[in-house]
């Protein structure tokens, strides 16, 4: 039986892709901030799909604790997938470098610690997926979040490099890159319904990726041909616009 890590459990999207991978007969470890919280999702993993389930605590941030967190896991994984992130705010993030900072870590310094890590662990076993969930916003940078996107821009690169790297050892990267979707990071938000994805709907159009093996993926679909039109207007075109 293969195991998937899920890097940032906590999140909707998170247990929508550990029912998504345990109903495909994966054993699941959720690593998370006060792991203590998923006890039920780890029961309901555990019963609904008949898999085996744990829950370790996990924090992006703390980078000296990334290595004996991986070391101490109860199993090795097959499949690694970073969720965790940080929308943060962006007005506040202008002015006060804490939150910028926070922003950056979580969700591009966060990931490129602990994923060097298994990384290396993949190459050595010579086999493997990881599984990083960037953004649209990293595409191209606006005005209303373009610290968050230039965190998940620098996130989408270092993917990029090491599906490259990893390609002739055996061990597969998918780039992730959900549109809109609904959940607590968005909560509030006004999305406009079509575009905006359920996390469920997300989760299925990952392990579809992970079963074709593709390397990057749009969800949903259609903001690929969304971000093409917008990666390819004009500079002067698009300066002017409230984005
Ligand atoms: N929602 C969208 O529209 C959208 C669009 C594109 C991409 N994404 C990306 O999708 C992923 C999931 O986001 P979501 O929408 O499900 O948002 P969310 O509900 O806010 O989830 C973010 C998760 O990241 C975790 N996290 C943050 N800092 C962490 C840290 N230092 N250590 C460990 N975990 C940490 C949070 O844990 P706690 O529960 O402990 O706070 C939370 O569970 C993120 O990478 C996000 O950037 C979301």
């Amino acid at each position: 039986m293969k195991t998937v890590l899920i890097l940032g459990a906590a999140s909707d999207m998170a247990v929508a892709l550990a029912h998504a991978f345990a109903g495909q007969g994966f054993n699941v470890l959720l690593a998370a901030r006060q792991a203590g919280r998923l006890a039920e999702t780890v029961s309901d993993l555990k019963i609904r799909h008949d898999v085996a389930a744990t829950a370790v605590e996990f924090d992006a941030l703390d980078f000296a604790s990334h290595a004996e967190f991986y070391r101490n896991l109860p199993a090795g994984p097959d499949v690694a997938i970073c969720v965790f992130g940080y929308l943060g705010d962006q007005t506040t993030a202008q002015s006060d470098f804490t939150e910028a900072h926070k922003i950056i870590d979580t969700n591009y310094t966060g990931a490129v610690s602990i994923l060097n890590i298994v990384a290396n662990d993949f190459e050595r076993r010579g086999s493997g997926t990881i599984i990083g969930i960037s953004s649209v916003a990293g595409d191209r940078g606006r005005q209303s979040n373009y610290l968050y996107g230039s965190a998940k821009a620098a996130f989408t690169a270092y993917l990029s490099g090491l599906r490259n790297r990893l390609f002739k050892r055996g061990v597969h990267v998918i780039t992730v890159k959900p549109g809109f979707v609904r959940t607590k990071m968005t909560a509030g938000l006004p999305l406009p319904k079509p575009v905006t994805a359920k996390p469920a709907q997300v989760a299925a159009d990952v392990f579809r990726a992970y079963s074709r093996q593709s390397n990057v993926v749009y969800s949903l679909w259609m903001w690929r041909f969304i971000m093409l039109l917008i990666r390819h207007m004009p500079e002067g075109i698009f300066k002017r616009l409230k984005l």
